[in-house]
């Protein structure tokens, strides 16, 4: 990767490199102007390392593509198993963090029997946190995935009952079975109309049928998850080994909140 100078040489020096020592400069002439070439091996670090620069620069953007195509929101881009804090007087926090990286690290077994999982819980504890970071760990590992909300879905298959809608349901469900992870947020959030459930069982049915498992979400209780998306959709995820995680402790936001406010006092005084 040796860089070419073409020039004509007009005069050479033994100079010494302060990293790589001795070496031969040539004064190089390129028309009127004449330059002093540096050491060799410096040259090739820098291509060197401009080409690393490169290469880096691409794998992220394919990446952040693939994280892009997640529709992971902003909000929880950065999210990741790490940074979930887990309070040391709270162990189902740890036990949620705990099944949370299982799943992530097992995803291979996971996505080959569909073996799905449910956050169940109060607001504000990390429920979409921890489903993001599950996400974004499988997509570094060459997996896809795809983050929805209940409502996002519902409409964009209600879109496709538009007369001069531009994509057929069936594109739209496939839309959300080709994934190898499904994450559907906010589930019984709305109170959940029969042509919503419906749509939802498709869903749910049609991943069930090529085993591709789900993560589902949602602030009521097991119940209401089952009035939200019908107990037809929740038997199948629960069959397959499917297990409902609680998130039962006080808010992150409000915490946050707290300190917010101490670190604003800190600067005001
Ligand atoms: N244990 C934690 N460590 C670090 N960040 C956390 C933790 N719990 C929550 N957060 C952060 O707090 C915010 C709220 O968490 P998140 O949105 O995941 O909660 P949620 O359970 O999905 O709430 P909701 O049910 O209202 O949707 C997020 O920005 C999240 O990254
Ligand atoms: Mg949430
Ligand atoms: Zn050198």
């Amino acid at each position: 990767m040796t860089r070419l100078i073409s020039g004509s040489v007009i005069e050479t020096e033994e100079r010494t490199c302060e990293v790589h020592g001795a070496y031969t400069a040539k004064k190089l002439c390129f028309g009127s102007r004449e330059i002093w070439s540096g050491c060799k091996e410096c040259l090739e670090n820098e291509d060197k390392e401009r080409m690393q620069a490169v290469d880096e620069r691409r794998k992220k953007a394919s990446m952040d593509g693939l994280l892009h195509r997640a529709a992971i929101p902003l909000r929880f881009q950065g999210c990741t198993l790490d940074n979930y804090r887990v309070d040391a007087t709270n162990p189902k926090q740890q036990r949620a963090l705990d099944f949370a990286r299982e799943y992530a690290a097992s995803f291979d077994e996971a996505v080959r029997s569909g073996r799905s999982m449910i956050f169940l819980g109060r607001t504000g504890t990390g429920k979409t946190h921890l489903s993001t970071a599950i996400a974004n760990d499988i997509i570094r590992r060459g997996y896809t995935a795809l983050f929805t909300s209940v409502m996002e879905a519902v409409l964009t298959v209600r879109e496709t009952y538009r007369r001069d809608a531009e994509k057929k349901e069936r594109e739209a469900i496939a839309a959300f079975t080709r994934p190898d992870l499904l994450i559907l947020d906010e589930v019984g959030t709305q109170y959940g109309t029969d042509s919503e459930r419906l749509i939802i069982y498709e869903i749910l049915n049609a991943r069930y049928q090529i085993r591709r498992p789900v993560l589902l979400i949602g602030n009521a209780r097991i119940v209401e998850m089952q009035q939200a998306i019908g107990d037809r959709a929740l038997d199948r995820i629960r069959s397959n080994g499917g297990i409902a995680v609680p998130f039962d402790w006080n808010s992150y936001r409000t915490r946050v909140g707290i300190e917010d406010l101490d670190t604003a006092n800190a600067v005001a005084h």
